[in-house]
């Protein structure tokens, strides 16, 4: 039989039991494959269920159960939509995931989270829908306990360091973001609204955004380091978000607030630490190698190799 599949857009938004099956879905296919397939902002919208711009896709069995799920965004500044695909282990081979992908847009990019035998089996999944890589997303890590030693933060005495103050800095630094990542069609489009469902989640610390600002007026914010330990409590730390205010590029201030953050994570007694970069961000790269950072594994956005027009 093939699955009954259900869209949820902004006039027919996801219940809350759908919303709570499709997490469940996501986190018994983390536990069986080992990787999360679908990533923080997907869940975020899933949770929050009625975001605009967002569409779900639900492949539905006999008895009105979830076992597979779509869910695409239009993509920011005319960039094309993305999408993160994912289907139960138990009735995986069966069609379902080439259903849920014929009810993407034709210029969709499709995501793929997996490493080892599961980026492998995406990637003949991908290849059988007739799409191609297009981009990729570096995992890189390295340990706080050992391995070679980071240098000391210098910063001019122009600067000083403090952590971001709820109340005070939102504004600052979703300006500074937008203007660091502003040919980043994920990172540079976050809003007020985003910024604040990410503060209200379990692993949100303010004392882990740290803020390069000017010594003389310390509401100019020059760059910053959101790091990130999710699960609250664990072992692997993460480099989240780092900006740099664009004019104040070139001055060495990425590397010093990198360091930064890498010292507030060991001062945590974290035993890892782990960060996501694009392929092409070759000055992002080299600086995370510099600092002992090693490829753990890739992430891919696949599409299709001519868009369909229309
Ligand atoms: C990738 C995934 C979505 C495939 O779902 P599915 O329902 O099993 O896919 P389908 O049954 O529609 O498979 C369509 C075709 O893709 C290919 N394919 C799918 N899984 C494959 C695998 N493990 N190995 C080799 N080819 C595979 C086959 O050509 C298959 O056709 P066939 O079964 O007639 O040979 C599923 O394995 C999954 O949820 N993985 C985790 C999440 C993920 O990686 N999502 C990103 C997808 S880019």
């Amino acid at each position: 039989m093939p699955p009954t599949l259900a869209v949820r857009d902004e006039q027919h938004p996801l219940t809350t039991q759908e919303a709570t099956a499709v997490l469940t879905l996501a986190e018994e296919v983390t536990r069986r494959d080992g990787s999360p397939p679908l990533s923080e902002q997907f869940r975020l919208s899933t949770a929050s269920r009625d975001v605009d711009g967002v569409d779900h896709v639900l492949a539905l069995d006999e008895a009105g159960g979830v076992v597979g799920y779509a869910q695409w965004r239009v993509g920011p500044d005319g960039e094309p939509p993305s999408a993160e695909l994912v289907v139960a282990p138990d009735v995986r081979r069966r069609g379902i995931g080439r259903s849920l992908a014929a009810a993407l847009p034709g210029d969709v990019r499709l995501w793929s989270h997996g490493s080892g035998a599961n980026a492998s089996a995406a990637a003949s999944f991908a290849a059988a829908l007739g799409l191609v890589p297009v981009r990729s997303l570096h995992v890189m890590g390295r340990s706080l306990r050992d391995g070679p030693a980071w240098p000391p933060a210098s910063l001019d005495p122009r600067y000083a360091v403090r952590s971001f103050e709820p109340g005070r800095d939102e504004d600052a630094w979703l300006a500074l973001n937008a203007a660091a990542f502003a040919h980043h069609p994920e990172q540079g489009s976050l809003r007020r609204a985003d910024l604040d469902q990410r503060m209200a989640e379990p692993w949100w610390d303010p004392a882990g955004l740290i803020l390069v600002v000017e010594a003389a007026d310390p509401d100019v914010l020059a760059a910053s380091h959101w790091t990130k330990v999710d699960p609250p409590g664990g072992e692997v730390g993460e480099v989240y978000v780092v900006a740099v205010a664009p004019d104040r590029q070139g001055q060495g201030l990425g590397r010093a607030v990198t360091v930064l953050g890498l010292d507030h994570l060991r001062s945590l007694g974290l035993d890892r630490v782990v960060l996501y970069v694009d392929e092409d961000n070759v000055a992002a790269v080299r600086t995370y190698a510099a600092l002992g950072f090693e490829d753990v594994e890739v992430h891919r956005q696949f599409a299709r190799s001519s868009p369909a027009v229309g």
